[in-house]
């Protein structure tokens, strides 16, 4: 192929939106490794590629979570996305724009492809019974209910299924139900939800899987889910509920599934705008740009059923691929936080170098849909024998003949070596087309052996100044080309590489073209790597410490008392009215009585834990704490800020 006569194609490429209600962790880093490392190649390989991606912003969780850490829904998901962004910076994914589902191109998108979808009869209402909970006065959704399995009586299990006997059930039918949120018993309720007529698109869900790009499982898998019956989607959600309101339907909110993957439209249109370019020139039916869609497996069923079935009655074009990769795993389990194993990518980041997880995940990742294992002391040997040891060992070990000979490389092309690394390119190509990186990266590393074994075979430190820059000029050709094709999954790492060969970073074009002759000094581009041991969370817990992220959670605030007062009928407590700037006034009931006269507390400063959940007592609602000490004698002592603090004022 060359530059001239190849068919540049327009790709759109996009990794799932990571929900905003916690910061990411390395499963979400594998997948946008994985998706930038494909988007990286197709810009390479002289493609016009874009990378959309957003947080997901709604939902229960989210609406939750702020809640619980005092702030309104809005704040949490700016802060939110602030650490994605920073987070996915640090491992070079290189989105063309990160947006939101909160935000006015995805209430828009959303409103008209529901409304397409309402005009062309997909509609319908119905009324259902759903569990409630009257204490905290909402509906609850399957996650937030737990009682007794009805098939093997484990207890403590979710609303949608059992984690001992694996048994799925509705959950009408979990005995004893317990609302998560109050712990108290959820009644049913009666309520109208709007319905998605998925079954009504049963063709067109067929016609798609015959025409996009899918792994032969996810295919079976999804005829499968098709031919099983297809059911009404439930896409509304009754007040409260953090979401975008339905067209014409008071206190009903579109459902987080249904705007999530409308999200991936609403980056690419809020892009557009800012660079002057139509939207249906983007994602239109009639567009030319090519949609690809990458997730986890978790999530085939929206993408691979609802997601086309909602578009296809849109003016918006459904994809053309859908690339599902499995989990993973840290040193062989699953992740979880409370076993220390679920460690979050900003802090791996910290830890190591995140360019060689790259590399790691790359020397990992195939197309099926398997889970993958970091196994760290893999990690630590492979970084070591494959970068260090091999790739970058031909640079460090040619240098310094080529700088003996005034930093110039001589000709070289008349090698086989060199013939043979070029004529792998298209071979490298095609392996990163169809998502097999682990086997690039394979047939780089052997490459790079060839390299290493022609400067052991010609043995250039017995031979004069010419002889010895002859013989590293071609090794240095040859790890020019395996930069160019290591390009997409080490950007910085080769950028250093293309420094010092004084070469601009290049395309696949390049690859079998000669380096131009004065190079520059060689500085080390990567240390190896140590034993990585991770502190155990767990462990932590058990020494009665907290970690940051704990500590971090608990929302100190400085607060004015405005009033204090006696409570009838309570011995030791007084009743606290707080000013706490701008998370307005709250209520407090304090056991200082037996220190404090309440006239003398006007207008004095104190530590309030705002966050703490708000405690009904039969004197009214306790809505959060104020710090004191105390001591055995019966003394207690309010903790103030010194002078000057301010009402509102963090303490951290
Ligand atoms: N918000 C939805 C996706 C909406 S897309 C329109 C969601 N968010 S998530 O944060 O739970 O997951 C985001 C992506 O990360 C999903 O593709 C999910 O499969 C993937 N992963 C979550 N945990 C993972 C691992 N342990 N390993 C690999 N990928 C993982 O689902
Ligand atoms: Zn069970």
């Amino acid at each position: 192929m060359s530059e001239n006569t190849k068919n540049k194609r327009k790709l759109i490429v996009t990794s799932a939106l990571p929900y905003a209600n916690s910061s990411l962790h390395l499963g979400h880093i594998l997948e946008a490794v994985q998706t930038d490392i494909w988007v990286r190649f197709q810009n390479q390989n002289l493609n016009e590629c874009l990378y959309f991606c957003a947080d997901d912003t709604h939902g229960t969780p989210v609406m939750l979570k702020a809640q619980e850490l005092g702030l309104t829904p809005e704040e949490l998901i700016k802060n939110v996305k602030k650490d994605h962004v920073e987070t996915y910076e640090k491992y070079g994914i290189n989105f063309t724009n990160f947006h939101s589902t909160h935000s006015d191109e995805n209430k828009k998108i959303a409103q008209e492809i529901y409304t397409s979808a309402k005009e062309n009869g997909l509609i319908t209402k119905k009324v259902i019974n759903q569990l409630y909970d009257t204490k905290e006065c909402m509906f609850l959704s399957d996650r937030f209910i737990k009682g007794m399995c009805p098939k093997c009586s484990a207890e403590d299990q979710y609303g949608d299924g059992c984690g001992v006997c694996n048994a799925a059930f509705s959950v009408e039918e979990l005995i004893d139900p317990i609302s998560t949120l109050s712990n108290t018993k959820p009644i049913l309720k009666e309520s109208e939800h709007i319905f998605f007529d998925l079954p009504s698109k049963k063709e067109s869900i067929k016609k798609f899987l015959s025409e996009a790009t899918l792994q032969e499982p996810i295919i079976n898998k999804l005829h499968e889910w098709v031919d099983d019956g297809l059911k009404e989607w439930d896409i509304s959600r009754d007040a409260p509920y953090f979401g975008f309101q339905i067209p014409d339907e008071p206190n009903k909110f579109f459902y987080v599934w249904l705007d999530a993957p409308i999200g991936y439209i609403a980056s690419a249109m809020n892009w557009s705008v800012e660079n002057n370019i139509d939207i249906s020139n983007l994602w239109h039916k009639n567009s030319e740009y090519e949609i690809h869609h990458f997730i986890g497996k978790d999530i085939s069923y929206f993408h691979g059923l609802f997601w086309p079935a909602l578009l296809e009655s849109s003016k918006y074009k459904l994809p053309d691929g859908i690339y599902v990769h499995g989990f993973l795993t840290l040193n062989g389990e699953k992740m979880s936080k409370s076993k220390g194993t679920g460690i979050m990518a900003s802090e791996f980041a910290d830890i190591c170098d995140p360019e060689t997880l790259r590399y790691y995940f790359a020397s990992k990742l195939n197309n099926k849909v398997e889970d993958l294992d970091l196994n760290l002391d893999d990690y630590v040997q492979k970084i070591n024998s494959d970068l260090v040891g091999k790739y970058l060992n031909i640079a460090s070990r040619s240098s310094s003949f080529i700088s003996k000979n005034n930093n110039k490389v001589l000709t070289s092309l008349d090698s086989e070596l060199l013939r043979d690394i070029t004529a792998n390119r298209d071979n490298i190509i095609e392996l990163y087309e169809t998502r097999q990186y682990s086997k690039a990266v394979r047939l780089i590393m052997e490459m790079a052996d060839e390299i290493n074994k022609y400067i052991n075979e010609n043995t250039p430190w017995k031979k004069d100044t010419k002889d010895a820059a002859g013989i590293a000029s071609v090794a240095l050709n040859g790890f020019y080309y395996l930069s160019i094709y290591l390009k997409p999954i080490l950007p910085s790492i080769t950028k250093s590489a293309f420094k010092f060969l004084n070469n601009p970073p290049s395309n696949f074009e390049c690859v079998g073209k000669e380096l131009v002759h004065e190079i520059n000094k060689y500085n080390p581009i990567l240390n190896r790597l140590e034993k990585i041991e991770l502190k155990k969370e767990e462990k932590m817990e058990d020494l009665n410490s907290i970690n940051i992220e704990q500590f971090v959670d608990i929302d100190l605030r400085v607060a004015k008392i405005i009033k204090a007062s006696h409570v009838e009928g309570a011995d030791k407590l007084l009743k606290l009215e707080l000013s706490v700037g701008d998370l307005g006034k709250r209520q407090v009931f304090a056991g200082i009585k037996s220190a404090y006269e309440p006239q003398d507390l006007d207008e004095r400063l104190v530590i309030l834990v705002s966050n703490l959940k708000p405690r009904q007592m039969k004197f009214g609602l306790s809505e959060g704490m104020v710090l004191a000490s105390s001591d055995k004698k019966g003394g207690v002592y309010l903790v103030s800020p010194d002078e000057g603090a301010v009402e509102g004022q963090r303490v951290k």
